[in-house]
């Protein structure tokens, strides 16, 4: 798989380029995240995470082996990544199933212990040419997760805490808590630009924005330009998915054959996957 979010990150440090990451949750997403980058015609990151490897019964390698192959059938620049990985078992796990990057949550300890988990998988990750994104601050909205507003005092991540998190850590990739939330099904989010901007000229190591979905157009389309790198995308593929399925049992109420209501929630995926995309390379 093409690490596109190597190319990315190189491409950044030359003007603002963002890269969505998508979450996997069924075939389904795969195929459409895939149809999407091509319909496109941009990179994209296929993203698994805890959650969802927990839903497919704690078998990474199915799902991973899986999503891997609808990856390497695409023509778009495709790569794999493991996405809020909190179970260090789950972490070792992820040698040799086709991860270019995982993403190591460490973000619900305290900070001097988040730093102690995270060097230790960063350490391993390097070790197998694995690159390491963490948390800093609190991007809210995690399941299970009493809520905490996004605009909470304390959730931000601080600059120059970020800074010597980034250095004592080693970390790739650096996911900022600035305004967004997990979860959100209206896009009503308010980020703060000033802030992603002090980060980026502040952090040596790309970016990332969680919780997109709640995300206006507009207010992506400045965080890309401000040097916001990584765009992580999950429940607004939810919500296309799970409207179509919606619209069509109601449409039909004796229909029994899923590929009747697979193939538009499909559809309604790779339209958002592509709507991303086009928003985060800067297109109308
Ligand atoms: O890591 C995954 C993302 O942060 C997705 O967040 O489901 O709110 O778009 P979202
Ligand atoms: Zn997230």
């Amino acid at each position: 798989l093409v690490s596109a979010a190597a190319a990315s990150a190189t491409r950044a440090d030359q003007h603002p380029y963002g890269i969505a990451a998508f979450n996997v949750i069924t075939l389904e997403h795969a195929e459409a995240i895939a149809a999407g980058a091509e319909r496109a015609g941009r990179p994209a990151i296929l993203q698994i995470s805890e959650n969802a490897v927990k839903f497919h019964g704690g078998r990474l390698t199915a799902v991973a082996a899986a999503t891997a192959a609808v990856a390497r059938a695409s023509d778009a620049p495709l790569s794999l990544h493991l996405d809020h990985v909190e179970s260090a078992a789950l972490l070792r796990a992820a040698d040799g199933e086709g991860f270019s990057s995982v993403m190591f949550d460490a973000s619900r300890l305290s900070y001097g212990a988040n730093v102690a988990a995270t060097a230790e998988a960063v350490a391993w990750g390097h070790a197998r040419g694995i690159w390491i994104e963490a948390e800093l601050g609190k991007v809210g909205g995690k399941d299970g997760e009493p809520p905490l507003g996004a605009h909470a005092p304390g959730v931000r991540t601080d600059p120059a805490e970020a800074v010597a998190y980034v250095r004592d850590t080693g970390v790739d990739a650096l996911a900022v808590a600035v305004g967004s939330s997990h979860a959100m099904t209206d896009r009503t989010a308010a980020l703060d630009h000033d802030l992603i901007g002090a980060l980026r000229r502040a952090v040596p190591v790309p970016l990332v924005l969680h919780g997109s979905s709640g995300v206006p157009d507009a207010e992506i389309r400045q965080a890309v330009a401000a040097g916001m790198v990584k765009i992580n995308v999950g429940t607004a593929l939810n919500t296309a998915f799970t409207g179509a399925v919606r619209g069509c049992l109601e449409a039909d109420p004796r229909l029994v054959d899923p590929r009747k209501y697979l193939v538009p929630a499909r559809e309604a995926m790779t339209g958002t996957v592509a709507a991303f995309l086009k928003v985060i390379a800067g297109e109308p």
